[in-house]
């Protein structure tokens, strides 16, 4: 109980272009992923498409700090970038060590996201596309 409520809550969100993507190396990423978060006290979601993988990652400040040292290093996709980092009141995927779910059609196009539209959502569109996938049912 304690610890729910002394720490602070970082919340990231990236986006990088996925490298050699298909099923098995989706589903490895997944695996570590949810081994190594639900360890080092993260949660978050992973948006999927051939072109985009757009990640939620939420938890204490050090632990995301190093997380993302490794993803920015993984060989599994290119480009990575950050689009917001900052301290949150609540977590939007507490059950979640990594949700994934499949971009929905709502979501930028391939040519917007291409044209760089997730560097001009801003945080607010940012965190209103994981509200949403938080508030839809797994697929
Ligand atoms: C799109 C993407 C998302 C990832 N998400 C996570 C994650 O949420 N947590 C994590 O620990 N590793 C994640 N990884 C894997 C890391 O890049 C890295 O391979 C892993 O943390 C190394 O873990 P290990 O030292 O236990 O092998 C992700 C990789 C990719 C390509």
């Amino acid at each position: 109980m304690g610890a729910r409520h002394s720490m602070a809550i970082t919340q990231l969100i990236y986006y990088s272009q996925p490298f050699g993507f298909d099923d098995a190396m989706l589903n490895g990423i997944l695996l570590q992923a949810r081994r190594n978060n639900a360890h080092d006290g993260l949660t978050g979601a992973l948006i999927v498409r051939r072109d985009l993988y757009l990640q939620l990652l939420e938890g204490p400040e050090q632990a995301i700090a190093a997380t993302f040292a490794a993803i920015k290093r993984d060989n599994r996709h290119l480009a990575v970038k950050a689009l917001v980092q900052d301290s949150v009141a609540a977590r939007l995927f507490p059950d979640w060590s990594m949700r994934d779910d499949p971009a929905q059609s709502w979501l930028w196009t391939e040519p917007e996201v291409g044209d760089g539209a997730l560097e001009r959502a801003g945080a607010a569109a940012l965190r209103e596309v994981f509200a949403r996938v938080a508030a839809s049912p797994t697929a």
